[in-house]
C-alpha cells in the first residue's frame, strides 16, 4: 500500500520521441491564461508547435 501511495505520489515528465511531453502523477497546472488546475493527474503538452490547441498535443505532430 506504501509504495502505490509513493508511485502516485511522484511526477513523471515524459518526451515522446517526435511527439508531446506528457506530464502525469501529482502536479499543478497553469497554462498560458493562468489558468489553474491542481493535480490534473496528466498533461500532453505539444513539442512541435503545429497543434491548434496549444498548449495541448492534439497529434498533428502526426500529420
Ligand atoms: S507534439 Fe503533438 S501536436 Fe505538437
Amino acid at each position: 500500500m506504501e509504495e502505490k501511495e509513493e508511485k502516485t505520489s511522484k511526477t513523471v515528465v515524459k518526451i515522446i520521441d517526435n511527439g508531446p511531453l506528457i506530464i502525469s502523477g501529482n502536479f499543478i497546472f497553469q497554462d498560458i491564461k493562468r489558468n489553474i488546475e491542481s493535480n490534473p493527474g496528466k498533461v500532453e503538452l505539444c513539442r512541435c508547435g503545429r497543434s491548434r490547441n496549444k498548449p495541448f498535443c492534439d497529434c498533428s505532430h502526426k500529420e
